[in-house]
């Protein structure tokens, strides 16, 4: 016989008071034992008797308040006396509903789902969940979870006792954000959830790793999981390492690349534009050809990855900005003459630089027909058990960030959009350090406004296609509107700025948005966990990640008084600033 006790138990001690209001989603309690009012704060959780005896809907207090009400006093006045006014308190608790909890549903005992199946009516009695209660409740929460769908972040700040569960499913299937101010414990967040996914067979997780400070989890000696990835730098164009990522330009399609050589404000622009399709077009229609490839030939377009060498598209160019045009009586001024310099030099002042290496001047393997596609299975394939892959962008220059970025990201989002349904993994973009290259529109340029397309139509169409996205950011208010109004879960840590905690509250359904006032009180490694892949709004204390990213807050006053600054390691630094190259040592 099944005799599972019920999970909420209450005694007359923990009757708070009764509902004295009710609208859509919140309700007002009328506090009739003020002692138990010093045990709770905002993120509490109340009990509200349902319509049945076994039914209870649960509310998360919001905001209490106390005023003072002038009532008459109690003894009668005697004969020729003024009635005494007499000052009490009148507390008043206010809550949003977020659930409903059964001691018996169907066959089932102690369930808790998501909304509230009917609004409380007034005078029913209010219970405080906490002690014994509240332990037992917790542990329903993740309990509901399949083994293979739960994802542990850590333990409910409420109980530390209850292991804090979501559904690792929901949690990526519909875009993510990890949100906090510096030093909140972002990137210890990701670290953990890395490590949690590091477990599974196959886990399809690219993260863009913006100061190389996630390189500790691909240091297999030390239980290091991830595969590492470097976007070349300057130093790596002479004799490439094995680790060293280049995206040639002609990954790029016509608008990216424009975004980055052509000046609008030219009047030649629109020259300058359709020369280049024209040329890139007919260069990769020759690629095409030499490669025996007639089918892609009848259906490719300018935006189709396929090589073809920059040499012969600067000759090309050259050509048609020297070419003097034929008259009738002798030569006149061509049609395209002169209309081209300036798009030339740009576009030589990129193939120069070294730093642009990675892109413009790639490994001559790099620009073969078969490249593509054995980079994208290094990217995506599981080699071996290495599912996840740290992407470091550290020595990309600024300035094309957002272009690396959303050229990587679209192309391996077409990748899975053009794959037989049947056979797609999943995938999860981890974009850390997300406002340096997903800003708000308004604020973007035209390289920025490249990178953001791509990633908006992740965040639209992802979904059906088994693509998400996972944003981390420091500044939610500077991070794309159109992506994190996409995003189904939120962990957000810490948040001091009132401009971010703004965004926060918007993005909640009203009901909740009250929660989000503690956002600033959070502690270290202390999350607010949003979302559908949580049955309750909590507040978690996040596990410490096994290996910690390399992202150590420093302890300035001990170290200036243990640590002399290293002259040696000085000139180094000088050196390699010149050379936009890192030592190797390090
Ligand atoms: N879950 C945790 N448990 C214990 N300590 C933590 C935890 N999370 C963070 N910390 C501490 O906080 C420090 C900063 O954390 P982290 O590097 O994750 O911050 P961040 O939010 O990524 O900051 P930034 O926005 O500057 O990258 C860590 O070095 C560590 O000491
Ligand atoms: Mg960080």
């Amino acid at each position: 016989m099944n005799n599972t006790p019920a999970t909420l138990q209450f005694t007359d001690a923990e009757l708070l008071g009764k509902v004295s209001a009710v609208d859509t989603s919140r309700v007002s309690i009328d506090v009739s034992n003020s002692v138990l009012l010093t045990r709770i704060g905002i993120g509490n959780l109340i009990a509200v008797r349902g319509s049945t005896e076994r039914e209870y809907l649960i509310a998360i207090t919001e905001r209490v308040t106390r005023s003072m009400r002038d009532e008459l006093a109690e003894d009668l006045p005697e004969d020729g006396e003024e009635a005494e006014l007499v000052s009490v308190p009148t507390d008043l608790v206010r809550g949003a509903l977020i659930g409903t909890f059964r001691t018996v549903d169907g066959d089932k005992k102690n369930t808790f789902k998501r909304g509230a199946d009917s609004f409380p009516q007034i005078d029913r009695e209010c219970y405080v969940i906490d002690a014994a209660n509240l332990q037992r409740f917790m542990g329903i929460l993740g309990a509901d979870f399949p083994e293979n769908e739960r994802l542990k972040l850590g333990v409910f700040v409420a109980d530390r006792s209850a292991e804090a569960i979501v559904s690792g499913d929901k949690f990526f299937q519909r875009h993510a954000a990890i949100l906090g101010s510096t030093g909140s414990g972002k990137s210890y967040a990701v670290a953990l959830i890395l490590e949690r996914a590091a477990k599974l067979k196959f886990p399809n997780i690219i993260v863009f790793d913006m100061h190389g400070e996630y390189t500790p989890l691909a240091d297999a000696k030390n239980g290091g999981f991830a595969k590492r990835l470097r976007i070349a730098g300057p130093g790596d164009l002479e004799h490439p390492g094995d680790d060293a990522l280049f995206l040639p330009y002609w990954l790029l399609n016509r608008d990216e690349m424009l975004s980055m050589i052509l000046d609008r404000s030219d009047q030649n622009a629109p020259n300058q534009a359709s020369r280049f399709t024209l040329h890139v077009r007919t260069l990769k229609q020759k690629t095409l050809e030499d490669e025996n490839k007639p089918e892609v030939v009848k259906t490719f377009t300018v935006d189709s990855p396929v090589p073809y060498p920059i040499k012969d598209l600067v000759t090309l160019l050259d050509t048609d900005n020297t070419t003097k045009g034929q008259g009738k009586t002798g030569p006149i001024k061509g049609e395209w003459e002169d209309k081209l310099t300036r798009f030339i030099s740009r576009l030589a002042a990129k193939l120069d630089d070294r730093r642009y290496g990675f892109m413009f001047t790639p490994p001559a393997k790099a620009n073969t027909y078969g490249w593509l596609a054995a980079q994208v299975a290094q990217l995506l394939g599981s080699n071996g058990g290495d599912g996840i892959k740290v992407i470091d962008f550290s020595e990309v220059p600024s300035d094309v960030l957002p272009v690396v970025t959303g050229t990587l990201a679209r192309l391996l989002y077409d990748v899975q959009f053009w794959m037989e349904p049947g056979k797609r993994t999943p995938i999860t973009l981890l974009c850390d350090e997300a406002h340096l290259y997903l800003p708000v529109r308004d604020d973007a340029d035209a390289v920025q406004r490249q990178a953001l397309g791509a990633f908006e139509r992740i965040a639209k169409e992802g979904r059906k296609y088994g693509f998400s996205l996972l944003v981390v950011s420091q500044r939610p208010s500077d991070v794309s509107k159109t992506i994190l109004s996409q995003c189904n879960n939120f962990l957000s840590l810490r948040l001091t700025n009132d401009t971010d905690q703004a965004v926060i509250k918007r993005l909640m359904p009203d009901s909740l948005a009250g929660l989000t006032s503690i956002l600033p009180l959070l502690d270290t490694g202390e999350a607010l966990m949003l979302g559908d892949a949580v049955l309750l709004p909590s507040r978690i204390r996040l596990d410490k990640p096994a290996i910690t990213p390399d992202s150590a807050t420093r302890d300035f006053w001990k170290e200036w008084g243990i640590q002399a600054p290293d002259v040696a390691a000085i000139n180094l630094a000088v050196e390699a600033l010149r050379s936009q190259t890192r030592p190797k040592t390090v």
